[in-house]
């Protein structure tokens, strides 16, 4: 069984929700689950749990609010997370061209730079072609998890 920490960022709520539908799969699974909301770089770096970043893309391919402190601490901090597996679902629409799905590309980076393991391909929904980000997330995330 895995603990897993999903990093999420959300303006509408859909990102959120869709964090919420994998805790509660994984944890019916027997999985330990903690969805981070506001998180901070502490959350993190006092742990060595699997990390699921969970965000939708705002802006021009920007980062939610509730998540780019998080984001700014990372990329300026950079704490080394040799091998730490991490991965990325991130909802956007493809009508915003270039920045579709912005928000993951930049997570990863900056994880990346810690040494982290990406575990998996990012997962991109569009919300053009689902208004339920969660079922396509249940599919991918129970792939995930079986690769931990
Ligand atoms: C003001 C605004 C800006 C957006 N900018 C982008 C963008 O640059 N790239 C993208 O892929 N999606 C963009 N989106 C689409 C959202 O990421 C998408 O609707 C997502 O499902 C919203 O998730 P949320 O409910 O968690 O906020 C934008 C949406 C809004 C309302």
């Amino acid at each position: 069984m895995a603990a897993i920490r999903i990093l999420t960022g959300s303006v509408y709520g859909g990102a959120l929700l869709t964090a919420k539908a994998i805790k509660q799969a994984l944890e019916s699974e027997g999985h330990s689950v903690t969805v981070l909301d506001n998180p901070i770089l502490d959350d993190i770096t006092s742990n060595d749990d699997a990390l699921l970043v969970c965000t939708s893309t705002t802006g021009q391919g920007e980062i939610p609010p509730n998540l780019l402190p998080f984001y700014l601490s990372l990329r300026e901090q950079l704490p080394q997370q040799p091998g730490r597996p991490f991965g990325v679902i991130v909802l956007g629409d493809s009508s915003y061209g270039d920045t579709f799905c912005g928000a993951g590309d930049l997570l990863e980076e900056a994880l990346c730079e810690t040494a982290a393991y990406k575990l998996g391909d990012t997962l991109r929904i569009d919300a053009l072609e689902t208004t339920e980000p969660e079922l396509e997330a249940l599919d991918w995330v129970a792939h995930w998890v079986g690769n931990l």
